[in-house]
């Protein structure tokens, strides 16, 4: 990041005095910032929020992680991770480097820089749940402060910085206000949405090599988080505003959403057809333009390609407008946990058995490869789906010894142990995990359904590709 002070143009310029000049606050947040001085509050110590706190204590900024949630508070506060690919290492090492975690609200004012970093649902009619958003918003707003920079990272729908965040932070007992262009005063606070990107359990990328999308709500918020974010990141891109960055973020998902719907069909129809369409992905992939890889899997998982498409449909209908490729991605992706059971039953049923009554061996619960998350994996369907039909249902993963109950499912099971594969009537790979031994999963079991193509590579009549 170049030296630069702050002007209201949106320029990052190189000396005070060009364009209309910003206020001293603002100035003075920059300085902070560039200095590593600047103290930085995350707010959500999950799955984003946490290794967001480690690069910025990484570069020497003082850091405290924000949580409600106390178990996570504690362990931090003594060193310990509950993310499988942080170290306690890690955490030990920022801690050095003060690294802090609260549940204490009040330790808002002291911070100059807010990062919110809290989850995003959705309700039980598929509508955006902002309760977590507007709850951490009204819990800042009382030590809002002149200078602070608060930027959103949860992804949502366009609009909710300022329709949502902006409006509850300025409810703030010292009167400042959101800066906006042209309108701002020396008593402001600045905000901005800067969309998380990250990609959990990929190793290709390094995370400050991805570059982060920022949107201020002014020229000086959009400035101020730029700066921010050019000390961890190597490049920032500046987008006009807020609705820009939110909307960047959902075209990214949904994107990745229709493309693999596409693919999810597509392996239908490759099916009826005696084609594999993991050869044919394969070909395509050689075509060095135009085309871009999606593979096809037993449905959607994570906290991101299943719902975030949905607040953007959601937003869409008040402007009257029907998001078509979203809802039938949708539709699609819904219906692949019912084609892997249906494959098991019809693998089972050629081997002159029934669903009712088999033993089932789930492999891999975690909703992707070498991830310990299991949030909206389509394992939780599929269990739930083969029990509904009768199945005696086990599951193993590697990261999960117990799988309980969550918002939308309630299972509570122990983990099968790996050798007794040949146990089971049927093994069903959810999950491609790369701990498993395929060769010797193939070997030992009676009938292997495969929704992932882990077993590439391996020739055995006992595998059935769905
Ligand atoms: N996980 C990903 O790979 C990923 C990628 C891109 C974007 N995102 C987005 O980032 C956001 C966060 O996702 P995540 O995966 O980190 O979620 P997470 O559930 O892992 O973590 C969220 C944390 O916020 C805490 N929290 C909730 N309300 C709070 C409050 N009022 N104050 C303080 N802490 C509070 C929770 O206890 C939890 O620890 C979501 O909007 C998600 O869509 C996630």
């Amino acid at each position: 990041m170049p030296e630069s002070t702050l002007s209201r143009t949106g320029a990052t310029e190189s000396r005070i005095g060009q364009g209309t000049p910003s206020p001293q606050v603002a100035q003075e947040s920059l300085s902070k910032i560039q200095s590593r001085s600047a103290r930085i509050g995350i707010i959500g110590m999950g799955y984003v929020g946490l290794p967001l706190a480690l690069l910025f204590s990484d570069q020497k900024f003082q850091v405290t992680g924000f949580d409600i949630d106390r178990e996570k508070v504690k362990v931090l506060s003594e060193g310990g991770s509950y993310i499988y690919r942080i170290l306690p290492a890690e955490i030990q090492a920022a801690r050095a480097q003060g690294f802090r975690a609260t549940d204490d609200y009040a330790q808002v004012r002291e911070m100059d820089v807010l990062i919110i970093c809290v989850p995003t649902p959705l309700n039980e009619y598929r509508e955006p749940d902002l309760s977590y958003i507007v709850g951490t918003a009204q819990a800042i707003a009382p030590h809002v402060h002149a200078g602070q920079l608060i930027v959103l990272e949860s992804t949502t729908y366009p609009g909710t910085t300022e329709e949502v965040l902006v409006p509850i932070l300025e409810k703030n007992p010292a009167g400042v206000k959101a800066a906006r262009d042209g309108a701002a005063g020396a008593g402001n606070f600045y905000v901005a949405f800067s969309p998380e990107r990250e990609d959990p359990g990929r190793t290709d990328i390094a995370r400050p090599d991805i570059p982060k999308v920022v949107g201020g709500l002014d020229a000086i918020a959009g400035n101020l988080a730029s700066a921010l974010y050019n000390s961890i990141f190597r490049r920032v891109v500046r987008v006009s505003k807020p609705a820009a960055a939110e909307m960047t973020k959902l075209l990214e998902n949904i994107y990745r959403c229709v493309n693999i719907a596409l693919v999810n069909e597509l392996k239908l129809l490759c099916l009826r057809m005696g084609i594999d369409i993991w050869e044919v992905i394969e070909a395509a992939k050689t075509k060095p333009f135009g085309f871009q890889a999606f593979y096809p899997g037993p449905g959607l998982g994570g906290h991101c390609i299943p719902l975030d498409p949905f607040y953007l449909s959601w937003k869409a209908r008040e402007y009257d407008f029907q998001t078509r490729f979203i809802e039938l991605a949708g539709e699609i992706n819904t219906g692949m946990p019912y084609h892997a059971v249906r494959a098991v039953g019809s693998a089972l049923n050629r081997h002159k058995k029934a669903l009712n009554g088999s033993r089932v061996l789930v492999l891999g619960v975690a909703y992707k490869k070498d991830i310990d998350d299991l949030r909206e994996s389509p394992a939780l369907t599929i269990i739930e789906l083969l029990q509904k039909e009768g199945a005696q249902v086990a599951y193993h993963d590697p990261y999960f010894p117990r799988v309980g109950h969550g918002r939308h499912y309630k299972l509570n099971m122990e983990r099968a142990a790996l050798d007794t594969v040949g146990q089971y009537d049927c093994v069903l790979i959810v999950t491609d995990h790369s701990d498993y031994d395929y060769a010797r999963i193939v070997r030992e079991a009676k009938l292997v359904v495969d929704t992932r193509n882990a077993t590439k590579g391996i020739a055995s009549p006992k595998i059935v590709h769905c």
